[in-house]
């Protein structure tokens, strides 16, 4: 009996090793991604080698499906199946949506593929698994959608000193979309863009939402969007996928602007819609400006999308941007006027507590001595050739802005809060604003890159374009304060 025994214990121990020894010596096996099931074979692009028909393993009935990875042997049979695998996949962008395949582009390059998810649409983002023949999953809208926010609440009084730029705005944007059928008897359509241009912080990006806002309110579009995105988002998003990124943002637009009003607002333009052709510009550029020319075009008659682009450089946008039917508005969003600065401290001063206001004096007295300041004529920053001679001179009113008197009112509010809180006066004084308005003053002054093309042109006119030129690249120099001016100063009245 005990004999038996140790020999089944054998012949066990023999088996084992027998088994052992036969998968120790077998072929590795091979895996590959089932690209479809038919009736009879499945089809299986086996990694390294390409695509075959096998027959079905009835034993994995049901789990074989498109998409999943599947483990072969030598003979190249079906043994095992798992889930879809993502590593070494890629994400690529949907273009095109056939019957039976989808077009993708990726990394600048476009190809065909499967699809195991049925309600792909062009401008989603798909996971290719590791053949790179199929897209295994679909990255969920959230994470390609473009921000569409709703739209923000700035009506055009939050807005100082740009009366004029606003009533045409009023009447050129707001007018033929509120009266859109009266315009269309007469053969003409609402705009489709309008380009922004002027310094930094002058209100570029307000007066778009402000544009967003009144057009929503007066057009009875109450959830009306703001899409708002920056140049070179655009362009670093995927390196190589910025033209599917334009569309991606129309495709956005279009989903919600059936019923809604849309804004879509870039902002740092110049850094994608430059000059074609230009030493700057490359290949990524050059797909991003046709691509935008596309959508622009494509939009209907009677769309309710507007695009708006802000820029500081506005020569350097691609004319082809400009031209009718596309973003054919220039508007300029200057420095604001000395009356234009008087409105805008009104407008932060409001609803603060300030000190020495009697009868019948007004709150601008306040900040009288600061804005006849800033517009004095005393030069700030002369420009000088490489003799040591004097060409010009900026003055602050060449430095000025919506931003920068926000910011005056805001310095001047923690002066005033410090002082009330130890047991002095309350309420901002005229000391308060001149001593922010000096700090405010000589922190911007420190940046040397402070002046845009515009400010040359205001200073120096024609030769403003050239002249700063020539200070970008080091032949004119700045020296800080008042020098000898030879030419005569323009536009400083
Ligand atoms: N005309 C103005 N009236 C009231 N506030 C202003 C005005 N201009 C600028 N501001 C204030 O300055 C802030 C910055 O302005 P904004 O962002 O609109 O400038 P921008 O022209 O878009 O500048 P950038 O070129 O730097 O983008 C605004 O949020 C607002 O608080
Ligand atoms: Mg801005």
């Amino acid at each position: 009996m005990a004999k038996n025994e140790a020999m089944e214990a054998l012949q066990r121990e023999n088996l084992l090793l027998k088994s052992e020894v036969e998968r120790l010596s077998s072929p590795p096996f091979r895996a590959g991604t089932v690209l479809d099931t038919g009736k009879k074979t499945v089809r299986v692009f086996v990694d390294g080698s390409g695509t075959y028909e096998i027959g079905h393993n009835e034993s994995l009935n049901g789990k074989v499906k498109r998409g999943c990875r599947v483990t072969l042997n030598k003979d190249l049979a079906i043994v095992d199946s798992s889930e879809f695998s993502d590593l070494g996949s890629q994400v690529a962008t949907v273009d095109e949506v056939e019957p039976n395949r989808i077009r993708v582009e990726l990394k600048g390059e476009h190809k065909y593929v499967l699809s195991i998810s049925p309600d792909v649409r062009a401008g989603d983002e798909v996971v290719l698994d590791s053949s790179g023949l199929l897209a295994i999953e679909k990255l969920s809208r959230k994470k390609t959608k473009y921000n569409l926010e709703r739209v923000p609440q700035i009506p055009w009084d939050r807005i100082g000193g740009l009366e004029e730029t606003i009533k045409s705005i009023r009447s050129e944007i707001e007018h033929p979309f509120v009266h859109r059928e009266v315009y269309a008897r007469y053969g003409s359509s609402p705009i489709k863009g309008a380009l922004l241009f002027g310094p930094p912080g002058c209100g570029k990006t307000l007066v778009a939402k402000a544009i967003a806002y009144n057009l929503a309110k007066t057009t009875g579009h109450e959830d009306g969007h703001f899409i708002s995105i920056k140049g070179p988002e655009i362009l670093n998003m995927w390196l190589g996928n910025s033209e599917a990124n334009v569309r991606r943002i129309y495709q956005s637009a279009r989903e919600v602007a059936n019923g809604a009003l849309v804004v879509i607002f870039i902002d740092e333009a110049e850094s994608i819609f430059r000059v074609r052709g230009s030493s700057v510009s490359t290949d990524a550029y050059d797909s991003i400006v046709p691509q935008l020319l596309t959508e622009m075009d494509g939009l209907e008659e009677n769309h309710n999308i507007i695009t708006l682009l802000a820029t500081n450089r506005e020569d350097s946008i691609d004319p082809a941007v400009l031209r009718p039917g596309r973003i054919d508005r220039k508007i300029k969003i200057p420095r604001p006027s000395r009356e234009g600065a008087y409105e805008i401290f009104g407008i932060y001063l409001k609803d603060k507590p300030v000190q020495g206001l009697f009868k019948g004096s007004k709150r601008e007295s306040l900040t009288h001595e600061a804005v006849e300041r800033i517009y004095s004529p005393e030069p700030v920053c002369t420009v000088v050739n490489p003799h040591g001679e004097a060409l010009g001179s900026f003055t602050y009113r060449n430095m000025i802005s919506g931003a920068m008197i926000k910011g005056i009112v805001d310095r001047a509010c923690r002066y005033a809060i410090e002082r009330e809180t130890v047991g002095g006066t309350i309420g901002i004084g005229k000391e308060d604003i001149s001593r922010a308005l000096d700090t405010e003053l000589r922190e911007n002054l420190e940046l040397d890159q402070f002046f845009v093309e515009s400010d040359w042109n205001d200073v120096f006119g024609d030769k403003g374009k050239q002249m700063y030129e020539a200070h970008k690249r080091g032949y004119l120099q700045f020296r800080k304060g008042p020098g000898q001016i030879q030419t005569a100063e323009r536009g400083q009245q």
